[in-house]
């Protein structure tokens, strides 16, 4: 095993942890120089929701020529990689084996190590793929399907919890409001895109948790107030998609306004002036929109991932095992996954 590294490091990453199979080669030096991605959306939309077993199958047709793609595109032979990096976690079991299965396979090959990385990592270092990349330190918004937590991230590894939600997470909201709504799998997208035609302060929705004084947040409120509107609107026979339209819209923006407000709150209690969005939510173009306005005046800054960084990808995997491998003492071989997995457990790259 090589045992320089603090060189130019090349790493392909690997992304299996839901429904999407990414692929990406990430140079510490070059940047990234390809990545590829496999959308399982059609795949499951006859289900109103991921099937998890269906999931894995697809990986397992879908990686390989991900992976020859990528390597292809970016002209990098298997010999040329330093390290595998593959999601470790959280996420589920069996989709994560296929990527944990393939890069071990690929390191034990190449005598390379394999780099186990948390998914919510590579959200969170997301934002450093994009041009200008925000420096450490800086807080960080991390609002997917399953999170909505505000970190200070000092570095790499260095992440300290501030806010959490108490129940449901933002994307999740999205998702269980826009089923209500009569929209199709994946509903957080479908629903922004209906709260577009919808009349602001039409209908009214509350800000959960707004003013508690503290970063934590709690969603799942919201989305019982929209059911009672839209369950009020249906029996006066009332749920017209104007209707529709008008619940998306103040949902939307009842989201939004929690998170730009412990956004707001979180650089301000910290002192740090560089906000940094991640996650499928952070793809909202409302909650970017506000965000940036909101921030500017206040001498601070907001860095979102390009929008095809914001939801799963093989790009953030590879990016966060090369700065992993980069600022590592060593390379060890790693073989496992963590379905469930809290991004505080997490350590600093030195104990790789
Ligand atoms: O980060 P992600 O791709 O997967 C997880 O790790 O969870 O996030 C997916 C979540 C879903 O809940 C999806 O509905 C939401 O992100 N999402 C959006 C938008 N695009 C994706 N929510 C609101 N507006 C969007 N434009
Ligand atoms: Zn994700």
């Amino acid at each position: 095993m090589r045992a320089d590294y603090n060189r130019a490091v090349r790493v392909l990453g690997i992304e299996t942890s839901c429904d999407e199979t990414g692929a990406a080669v990430y140079d510490i030096g070059a940047g990234l120089l390809a990545h590829a991605l496999h959308s399982q959306v059609a795949l499951h939309r006859p289900y109103g929701g991921v099937v998890p077993e269906l999931a894995s199958r697809d990986h397992v047709r879908q990686l390989v020529p991900l992976i020859e793609k990528v390597l292809a595109e970016s002209g990098t032979a298997l010999a040329d990689l330093d390290g595998i990096a593959y999601t470790e976690g959280p996420g589920l079991a069996g989709a994560l084996l296929v990527g944990a299965s393939v890069a071990a396979a690929l390191a034990y090959a190449l005598g390379r190590p394999s780099i186990g990385v948390h998914h919510l990592e590579g959200h969170l270092l997301s934002p450093l793929l994009s041009d200008p990349r925000p420096e450490f330190p800086f807080v960080a918004l991390l609002v997917s399907g399953g999170h909505s937590q505000l970190f200070e991230v000092t570095g790499v590894g260095r992440y300290r919890l501030l806010g959490d939600t108490l129940d449901d997470a933002a994307g999740e909201a999205f998702d269980k409001t826009a089923t209500l709504l009569g929209l199709p799998y994946p509903g957080g997208p479908a629903l922004a895109r209906l709260a577009e035609t919808g009349r602001p302060g039409a209908v009214s929705l509350p800000r959960p948790m707004l003013d508690s004084g503290d970063l934590d947040m709690s969603f799942s409120g919201l989305k019982t107030a929209a059911l009672t509107l839209v369950r009020g609107a249906e029996r006066r026979g009332e749920l017209g998609s104007q209707a529709k339209a008008d619940v998306a819209r103040e949902f939307e923006a009842a989201v939004v306004d929690v998170l730009v407000g412990k956004s707001l709150a979180a650089l301000a209690g910290t002192g740090h002036t560089r906000l940094v969005v991640a996650g499928g939510v952070g793809a909202n173009r409302t909650l970017r929109e506000r965000l940036a306005a909101a921030i500017g005046p206040r001498g601070a800054r907001a860095y979102f991932p390009d929008l095809a960084f914001c939801t799963d990808n093989g790009a953030m995997i590879a990016l966060a095992g090369a700065m992993r491998l980069h600022d590592a003492k060593a390379g060890a071989r790693t073989f496992g996954v963590r379905p469930r997995w809290a991004l505080t457990e997490l350590g600093e790259p030195a104990t790789l």
